[in-house]
C-alpha cells in the first residue's frame, strides 16, 4: 500500500482523509496524548483492518473518538450524569470513558465486549479529522504491537508506512502519554489506566474513585480490567530496570552496574531528570526534563524508549520519578516497559 505522508495538514486535506475513512481506509493522525490509528468505528471491516495494521489481536478493544457530546448517545446507552459532568470538566481532552455499548457500534471495534470506550482529544487536527470522518473514529494508538506509543510522527513512518492509507503530521503530542481510562458503567468508578487526568481530578469532579489493582502490580499475576493492559507494551529491546532510594545510593548503583555492563562488552543508557545528566558513566545518558514538572517527563518517556532501540543499547537503569498526580501514569507505564523489574538501592551494598 502506498501511504501518503501530509505535513501541516489543512481543512482540504483533513477533508480527503475524512472521504478515506468512510470508504474504509486507514489514516493514523495527531491528538493531544499519543498518535492514533483511525478507520471507521461503525465499520466492522475497518476494525479488522486496523488490528491487521497494528499486529494486535483482535480481544483487544478500540477507543472510539468523538468530536462533540452529541455524537456520545450515537455510541452508548444508559449513559449515567458523571459521564456528563466529567465531559464538561476534562472533554475534549485526554479521558477516555467505558460506557455501555449501543447497538450500533459492531463488536469488532469493542473486540466482542458489551461496553465501549470513548474519548472526545482536544488537538484540532483530531477534532477537524473525526468531523471530516463522519464523527466516530476508532483508533488504538499508531505503534505496531509491542513498540511504544508514538509521540511524533516519525515513528508513525517507522511503525505504519505502508500499512495505512494516510498519515497526518501533526508535530510533537504535547502529552504524551495514553489517555486515563475511567469505567463508569458500575457503582463505584475505576480507573483502568492511569494518565494526564489523574486520580484527585476525577475526584473533586464525581467524587470516590478507585483504582484498577491490577494496574499496579506485577503484569503476570495481575488480571487488569482494560485488556490492554496485560500485554507488555512498551518495552525496549534493552534490559531495562528501574532503582529506586536516596539519589546518591541511586547514582552510586547505577554507576556500579554500568562498570560490569562494559566490562561484558555491552552498550549502557540511562534514564534521568537533568539534574543526573553527568552523575552516570553511560555510552548515552537521556533526559527527561525536571522531576518537579512530570509534564516533562511524561512528554520525553516514549521518545527515550524508542531512541535506546534505534540506538541499539543493551542495559539500561532508569532513576525512578515517584510523586503524586501525572507522576503515577508515568511510573505505571516505566514499570510496564521494565516488565517490573526494579531495585532499591538503599538496600544494596
Ligand atoms: O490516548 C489514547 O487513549 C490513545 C489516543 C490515540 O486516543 N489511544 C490509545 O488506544 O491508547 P489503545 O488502543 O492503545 O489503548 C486503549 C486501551 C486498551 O488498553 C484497551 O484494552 C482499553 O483501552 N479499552 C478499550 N475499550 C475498552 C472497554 N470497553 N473496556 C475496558 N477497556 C477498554
Ligand atoms: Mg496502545
Amino acid at each position: 500500500m502506498n501511504t501518503e505522508i501530509v505535513n501541516f495538514p489543512d481543512q482540504s486535506s483533513i477533508e480527503r482523509a475524512g472521504r478515506i475513512i468512510k470508504a474504509g481506509g486507514l489514516v493514523a493522525f495527531p491528538t493531544e496524548t499519543v498518535y492514533g490509528l483511525g478507520g471507521d468505528a461503525l465499520n466492522p471491516e475497518s476494525a479488522r483492518k486496523i488490528y491487521e495494521a497494528k499486529g494486535r489481536p483482535s480481544d483487544n478493544p478500540l477507543i472510539v473518538h468523538i468530536s462533540e457530546m452529541q455524537a456520545l448517545p450515537g455510541v452508548a446507552h444508559d449513559i449515567p450524569d458523571a459521564a456528563y459532568l466529567l465531559a464538561e470538566h476534562f472533554w475534549p481532552g485526554p479521558l477516555t470513558m467505558i460506557l455501555k455499548k449501543s447497538d450500533s457500534v459492531p463488536r469488532e471495534t469493542t473486540g466482542g465486549l458489551s461496553t465501549v470506550a470513548v474519548r472526545m482529544p482536544s488537538d484540532r487536527t483530531a477534532a477537524a479529522f473525526i468531523r471530516a470522518s463522519g464523527g466516530f473514529v476508532a483508533a488504538p494508538s499508531a505503534n505496531r504491537s509491542g513498540k511504544p506509543s508514538p509521540t511524533d510522527v516519525l515513528y508513525v513512518i517507522e511503525d505504519l508506512d505502508g500499512k495505512v492509507d494516510m498519515i497526518l503530521d501533526g508535530g510533537r503530542s504535547v502529552i504524551g502519554l495514553e489517555s486515563t481510562i475511567l469505567d463508569i458503567t458500575e457503582e463505584r468508578p475505576v480507573i483502568l489506566r492511569p494518565g494526564f487526568i489523574t486520580r484527585e481530578d476525577l475526584s473533586s469532579v464525581i467524587g470516590n474513585v478507585s483504582v484498577d489493582p491490577g494496574i499496579i502490580g506485577d503484569d503476570s499475576r495481575s488480571h487488569p480490567k482494560a485488556p490492554g493492559m496485560k500485554y507488555r507494551h512498551y518495552a525496549p529491546k534493552g534490559d531495562l530496570t528501574v532503582v529506586y532510594g536516596s539519589r546518591e545510593k541511586v547514582i552510586e548503583y547505577i554507576n556500579k552496574r554500568l562498570k560490569e555492563g562494559h566490562e561484558r562488552g555491552l552498550r549502557t543508557g540511562v534514564i534521568t531528570d537533568e539534574t543526573g545528566l553527568s552523575e552516570y558513566r553511560a555510552d548515552i545518558v537521556k533526559n527527561t526534563g525536571s522531576r518537579d514538572r512530570p509534564s516533562e517527563i511524561s512528554a520525553s518517556l516514549y521518545r527515550i524508549l524508542r531512541e535506546f532501540d534505534d540506538e541499539g543499547v543493551d542495559l539500561i537503569y532508569s532513576e525512578a520519578f515517584e510523586g503524586p498526580g501525572l507522576s503515577q501514569a508515568v511510573m505505571n507505564r516505566l514499570l510496564k516497559a521494565a516488565g517490573h523489574k526494579t531495585v532499591n538501592a538503599d538496600q544494596n551494598e
